[in-house]
């Protein structure tokens, strides 16, 4: 568990399958995300998650707690081969819980806990280019942009830039 105030980092729970539906469940979400996340968001789509994320051995996803209510999910994906050394990070809030600070102070303990107690080098990820506040949440944690990859996304139908961000121990 990692906590910093009235923000928690901790392992879902069944319990959390209600809110988590019920918050990511938002195309404001879905347009900054992969579209690999699903939409419309089901309660099976979530307890599918939940049983994957419990399954992990070294927690690498985690429930984003505020003031003990479940508010969004953040989590780090190891990359392969060569690249084993980086993880990917990833994260999503609920939108009632936006623009409180919470990304931020998540953002920061997860990253701490991958360089220092996972062991990764680099921690990195690709923002969409018309998300300025997760890019204004990576740079407040010291991410620097490493460079924008022209028209490398399609979503929604049209094509846009990715903001490549990544931090180094
Ligand atoms: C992006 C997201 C995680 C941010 O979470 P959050 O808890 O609201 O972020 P914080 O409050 O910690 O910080 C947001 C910062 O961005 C700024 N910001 C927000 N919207 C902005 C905008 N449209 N333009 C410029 N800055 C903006 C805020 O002012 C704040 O910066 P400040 O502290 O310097 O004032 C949340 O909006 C979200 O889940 N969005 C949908 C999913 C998503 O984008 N995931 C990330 C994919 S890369």
């Amino acid at each position: 568990m990692l906590t910093e105030g009235n923000i928690l980092l901790r392992r879902l729970e069944d319990s959390d399958r209600e809110p988590l539906a019920k918050l990511v469940n938002n195309k404001k979400i879905w347009d900054n995300v992969r579209d690999m996340l699903p939409f419309p968001y089901t309660h099976k789509d979530a307890e599918t998650f939940i049983k994957l994320a419990k399954l992990e051995k070294t927690p690498m996803t985690f429930a984003i707690g505020y003031e003990e209510r479940f508010c969004g999910v953040i989590g780090l994906t190891a990359q392969s081969d060569i690249y084993r050394k980086t993880a990917e990070i990833g994260y999503w809030l609920g939108e009632p819980f936006w623009n409180k600070g919470i990304a931020t102070i998540a953002v920061k303990l997860i990253t701490s806990y991958g360089l220092h107690s996972l062991g990764f080098i680099r921690i990195h990820t690709g923002v969409f280019e018309y998300n300025k506040g997760s890019m204004r949440v990576l740079e407040k944690n010291g991410y620097a942009k490493d460079g924008i990859f022209k028209k490398s996304i399609i979503k929604n139908g049209q094509i846009w830039d990715e903001h490549r961000f990544s931090i180094t121990r």
